[in-house]
């Protein structure tokens, strides 16, 4: 039961927030005379050497303790002796999980969005440094011309939003569960304004019942690394498939790449791969603390403690996955004839050349019919559009002139559209 029971193995890394929440909690006794200032004063010491222990390895968190709750508990009466019995005076474990867990993922979400950052900063200069024409897809088949730059922006704009949800998602969970107790608050006259402004919150939760029930915080930035997996993997499969010598639009740098033990040619995008592949178990992580959620009367049951070990794997999965897309980005290189050579076989003005006619009174519909049918003469003569002869358009449609060339050229195409955006 023991071993089956107990967290400490995995929740010892709340050790600190723990320590802060206990040093806020004996301040607030001690000011509402429930214990004395100088017992408070021992208490806050006590804890704050414990913390210090940790940190410079005199303490290793470990031993037969239920919890990071009850190893710190019990480390400080024996560092203090009787007077650190009084520290868990009006306030359950189960007030206190809920509170680390929030310092914690208030911390944590912080650290990410500054990791986002970092990767929009990456994209912006690799993009920038690569201003180049390539080709645009839909169903992964040659659509319209776009530049490499517009391309990383878009998910510069992907990774803007994941920022966004995770700053709301912390304005969210902003207040605190501390003076909860174990589900029903105490009969002593406590503080909780007080604790919860210590500690950084907006306001203490309406509701004490909630306050020690509620798990939608961890389930919501779980949603939030989810979705920024979901970004990660598509730039993933996008980069693997780039790096194939079927597209050959970029090398990746050796160091995020492997060999093959057997096949002497091969450079596999490893780094990408485990990006693309690490998003399952962040996705599962979700499900996997919700359906625990699910069932669950109020207030605190056991089965909240499964949200850990899956949190903590999706946020460290999640930490990682974005650092190591900035790192693997700043090695690409980009083979710009490549993808100019993959703009001209693709027939990406196409659409322009509609655009063209429609504009000249042909209507739409009828313009898409007429170019269908030059792209047809194209492909059987090997040219693209723009090396077709006016006397060869014309046989097509009387309405083009001479101007249409600058019309389908790349980078008036690309000036009148996505140009505009980037400047
Ligand atoms: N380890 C527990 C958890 O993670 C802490 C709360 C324990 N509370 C209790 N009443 N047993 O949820």
């Amino acid at each position: 039961m023991e071993e089956f029971n107990s967290s400490l193995s995995f929740d010892k890394r709340l050790y600190s927030e723990d320590i802060k929440g206990s040093i806020v909690h004996a301040a607030m006794l001690a000011k509402c005379s429930i214990i004395s200032k100088s017992e408070a004063d021992i208490i806050i010491e006590g804890l704050k050497s414990i913390n210090k222990d940790i940190e410079e390895g005199q303490l290793l968190i470990q031993g037969d303790y239920e919890d990071i709750h009850s190893f710190v508990e019990s480390n400080l009466i024996t560092r203090i002796g009787e007077v650190g019995k009084k520290l868990h005076t009006a306030r359950s474990r189960n007030d206190q999980v809920a509170l680390d867990m929030k310092l914690y993922c208030k911390t944590k979400a912080k650290n990410i969005i500054e990791e986002l950052e970092i990767l929009i900063s990456v994209l912006v200069k690799v993009g920038e440094s690569n201003n180049v024409i390539m080709p645009g897809y839909t169903h992964l088949q040659r659509a319209q011309v776009v530049t490499f730059k517009h391309h990383m922006m878009a998910y510069c704009s992907m990774f803007g939003r994941d920022k966004k949800r995770i700053a709301n998602a912390v304005e969210v969970m902003n207040e605190s569960p501390l003076g909860c107790c174990a589900l029903a608050g105490t009969t002593y006259s406590t503080d909780r304004e007080f604790t919860s402004s210590e500690l950084g919150f907006n306001k203490p939760v309406d509701n004490f019942l909630d306050g020690v029930s509620d798990r939608d915080f961890v389930i919501e930035l779980s949603a939030c690394f989810s979705i920024i997996m979901m970004h990660l993997s598509r730039l993933s499969e996008e980069l693997i498939l780039w790096s194939s010598k079927e597209f050959d639009f970029i090398i990746i740098g050796d160091e995020f790449t492997t060999g093959s033990s057997i096949m002497p040619q091969k450079k596999n995008p490893d780094a990408a791969e485990l990006i693309r592949g690490k998003t399952g178990r962040v996705y599962g992580a979700l499900i996997a603390i919700l359906t625990a959620m699910k069932g669950l009367p109020l207030a605190y049951n056991k089965d909240m403690q499964e949200d850990k070990e899956l949190f903590f794997n999706a946020m460290d999965t999640t930490s990682i996955c974005i650092r190591v897309m900035g790192e693997m980005l700043n090695t690409i290189k980009v083979n710009k004839d490549k993808m100019y050579s993959a703009v001209k076989k693709g027939f990406l003005n196409a659409t322009e050349a509609a655009d063209y006619l429609a504009s000249k009174g042909v209507p739409f519909r009828d313009a898409h019919g007429i170019i269908g049918a030059i792209v047809i003469y194209c492909e059987e003569n090997k040219k693209a559009i723009e090396e077709l002869k006016l006397e060869e358009l014309i046989r097509f449609s009387g309405m083009f002139e001479n101007d249409i060339y600058e019309f389908v050229s790349y980078n008036n195409t690309l000036d009148k559209g996505i140009k505009k955006l980037l400047k």
